[in-house]
């Protein structure tokens, strides 16, 4: 695979619409940042590890929400996503809050070449919560983040397992793991899947705000597997610290049905076996 910009551009568009629903279903965002909140789980503060002082790169960072909780951990936070909409509103927030950090819309691929020629450096690359499925090729992107890294800085990379993408939402086995036929096209855009997860990705507080959400662009989805991941990180000559697998979704609900664990957190129906539903992959660059 290649960078496939035109299909990146769909994207944008179907994320501009569906960021704008997101937030709409999220109370006063400045408020709860101001108050101290944070929208951050324990999963990935662990992996991140220490953030005093240090430069943090956010690759996908959407309206910012994720990347202004790590700036109040003491980060020089740089948040960078595709969607104009999501980087106006990260933006908007960061002055309401009044939490520092910079935001730039670009496509990641754009960008992270870019930077590596203008010798910007970072301490932390952090992605996470559904971005390598938008990623049309996992090996530049690596090499991407290997040219950002300063020497013994980490990437951490927080996703939905890839395992658990071969369901349906109806937990029918129905897509091929390996899925070299990729990529896919949805139709229907991204979802509004903030209106179907609720209160556990509106940790600000729920609001109703946009109904019967139809997003009006088509957007395209690349699959990669784990072995894909590790081998693109160590492709990039990345040193693979820690990978971990949880049975559980943080803030999301990919099946119906899904049981509901303390913290904003969603497992497989009950009486069902246990699944993998998150992975984390943590690499230095030596
Ligand atoms: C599921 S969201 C990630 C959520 C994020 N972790 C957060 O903190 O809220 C995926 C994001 O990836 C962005 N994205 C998709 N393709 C991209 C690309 N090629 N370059 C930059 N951002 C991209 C989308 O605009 C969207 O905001």
């Amino acid at each position: 695979m290649t960078i496939a910009r035109d299909l990146h551009e769909d994207n944008r568009r179907s994320w501009n619409a569906a960021t704008r629903a997101h937030n709409s279903h999220k109370r006063d965002q400045a408020a709860f940042l101001r108050s101290g909140g944070s929208t951050l789980f324990p999963e990935e503060l662990e992996l991140v590890g220490e953030l005093s002082g240090r430069s943090l790169l956010h690759l996908c960072c959407n309206a910012g929400q994720d990347t202004l909780s790590l700036a109040r951990l003491g980060a020089r936070a740089t948040g960078i996503d595709i969607s104009d909409e999501a980087i106006a509103f990260a933006q908007q927030l960061s002055a309401d809050a009044g939490v520092p950090a910079e935001f730039e819309r670009a496509d990641v691929y754009d960008w992270l070449p870019r930077a590596a020629r203008e010798r910007r450096r970072f301490d932390r690359v952090f992605m996470t919560y559904g971005v390598l499925g938008w990623m049309s090729d996992l090996d530049l992107l690596f090499r991407g983040i290997a040219g950002v890294l300063e020497h013994g800085g980490r990437v951490v990379s927080l996703e939905f397992h890839p395992a658990a993408g071969v369901f349906d939402e109806k937990l029918q086995l129905r897509f091929p793991y390996f899925r070299d036929a990729g990529p896919y096209r949805w139709d229907d855009g991204v979802s509004d899947y903030v209106a179907l997860s609720g209160e556990a990705l509106t940790p600000s507080g729920w609001i109703d705000g946009e109904k019967d959400f139809k997003n009006p662009h088509v957007v395209w989805e690349f699959p990669h597997s784990v072995s894909e991941l590790v081998g693109a990180a160590l492709g990039a000559g990345l040193r693979i610290e820690a990978v971990r697998e949880w049975p559980y979704a943080n803030g999301f609900r990919p099946f119906q049905n899904m049981r509901e664990l303390p913290g904003r957190r969603f497992t497989v129906p009950e009486g069902l076996p246990e699944l993998p539903l998150m992975l984390g992959v943590v690499a230095t660059k030596p």
